[in-house]
């Protein structure tokens, strides 16, 4: 078996699958979905959906890497089950998709570093954002993220960013707040607060068919489950491990990261006229340069800001290619370095599209997040509710004590609440993208 790399301790696993975890998925796309459908009670359809849904899954992902100890697909035939490694395969396409055109978005997050070095997006934010996020410009600087990205992966300096991941969750969060503390003096700002924290659930009511579907994907994309990335980096964990602690930990890091974006773009946005529905996935590009041409410094600013940015991209973009290059080097034996520019080079292409058309970018997102992601998702947690079942709930209480009681109450409600919300959730994304009447 070709080189694989281990976590030397317990902190570079949560530090890696933080890292993963964390990036343009909280502060690019949580908060500009959360505008689109609704506010406020999109974000109490998306907690409950990171709480019955997300942690249950990350745990089944963790159940199935670690008993196995082997990559996404390997891992199913190691467990005795060969026909299961279909899941697997959807999982590692669904990383290749996704990767494709988070690239794209990664390369606007680099364009914005150069730009603050001369303050180019300050005179005119939203004409930059349209200027510089579709066509040639966003062509190159897709090539240039895709490249870096490469680069971390093949040589196996994936320490380095992980490393970086422990000053970057701080520092996101302190800038973050920083931002939001400012957001909140501006007049104006009170209307954006309630937009996104008091909740209108007849938005629901009037929009569960995309409400329900967009809160359940984001929450799964958000936590990098349904991409075999967990699995992934499960099978290199030891059987003291306590999943619960770590999948608590990740969750719970996660989705402040996500809040405090929130808490940032959506008082800006209102100051800046409350379009929140049409914020779209510029919201976070347009509405934050916008505030920091009121400033003194606002490009130093802007300076730090989309750099810790682009760490956090940098941290999940590897964690996409990782998977499927893992595969490849583990099952096949390809050289790692040649495996990886090939793979790159392919997921570059898939993303020119989107790249040079914003409208391609959020129809591959959508298939992407709304039906790849939770159709993997449902299969993984049937396998492990239903096919693994008693051996799953041995595996998740090993490493255990504080919380060795939830181990079946977790795998009664992976085999039927977990199970049949997911279900509910594609079904209801399948109606909403094939347009049939529900
Ligand atoms: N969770 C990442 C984010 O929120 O930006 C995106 C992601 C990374 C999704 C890795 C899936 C994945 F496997």
């Amino acid at each position: 078996m070709a080189d694989r790399e281990t976590w030397a301790t317990r902190l570079g696993f949560i530090l890696a699958s933080v890292g993963s975890a964390v990036g343009l998925g909280n502060i690019w796309r949580f908060p500009y979905q959360t505008a689109e459908f609704g506010g406020a009670a999109f974000l109490v359809v998306y907690l409950i959906a990171v709480l019955i849904i997300g942690l249950p899954a990350i745990l089944a992902e963790f159940v199935i890497g670690r008993r196995a100890g082997l990559s996404a697909i390997d891992a199913f035939d190691e467990l005795g089950f060969p026909g299961w490694r279909a899941v697997g395969a959807l999982g590692v396409f669904a990383g290749f998709w996704t990767l494709s055109y988070y690239s794209v978005v990664g390369g606007w997050v680099f364009r914005y570093i150069i730009g603050s070095l001369t303050g180019a997006y300050l005179s005119a934010p939203g004409e930059y954002f349209g200027a510089v996020s579709a066509g040639p410009e966003a062509i190159a600087f897709h090539a240039v993220f895709m490249a870096v990205t490469v680069g971390i992966v093949a040589f196996g300096i994936r320490g380095g960013i992980e490393r970086a991941t422990r000053v970057m969750v701080p520092s996101i969060v302190v800038l973050l707040v920083g931002l939001a503390v400012y957001a909140f003096t501006l007049p104006g700002s009170g209307a954006g607060y309630e937009y996104f924290l008091q909740p209108d659930f007849s938005v629901i009511a009037a929009n569960y068919q995309a409400v329900i579907p967009a809160a359940v994907g984001q929450a799964l994309f958000s936590l990098s489950v349904g991409f075999s990335v967990m699995i992934t980096y499960a099978s290199y964990i030891g059987d003291d491990e306590d999943m619960f602690v770590d999948s608590g930990a990740i969750a719970v890091t996660n989705t402040f990261v996500g809040i405090a974006a929130g808490l940032v773009v959506f008082p800006l946005l209102a100051v800046q006229g409350g379009n929140y529905g049409s914020a779209g996935p510029g919201a976070i590009f347009v509405s934050v340069p916008t505030a920091l041409s009121e400033v003194p410094f606002g490009a130093a600013v802007g300076f730090v800001f989309f750099l810790i940015v682009a760490v956090a991209a940098l941290s999940s973009a590897i964690s996409l290619l990782e998977v499927v290059v893992s595969h490849l080097v583990d099952t096949y034996g390809f050289e790692r370095k040649r495996t990886t520019l090939l793979l790159g080079s392919a997921i570059f292409l898939l993303g020119v599209p989107s790249a040079r058309d914003t409208a391609w970018l959020t129809w591959f997102d959508n298939i992407g997040v709304n039906l790849l992601v939770p159709a993997t998702v449902l299969l993984v947690v049937f396998f492990v509710g239903w096919v693994l079942a008693g051996d799953a709930v041995e595996e998740i209480q090993a490493g255990t004590e504080t919380f060795e009681s939830l181990g079946p109450v977790w795998l009664w409600s992976v085999r039927t609440l977990v199970l049949l919300a997911v279900l509910g959730t594609l079904a209801l994304s399948v109606f909403e993208l094939t347009g049939a009447p529900l």
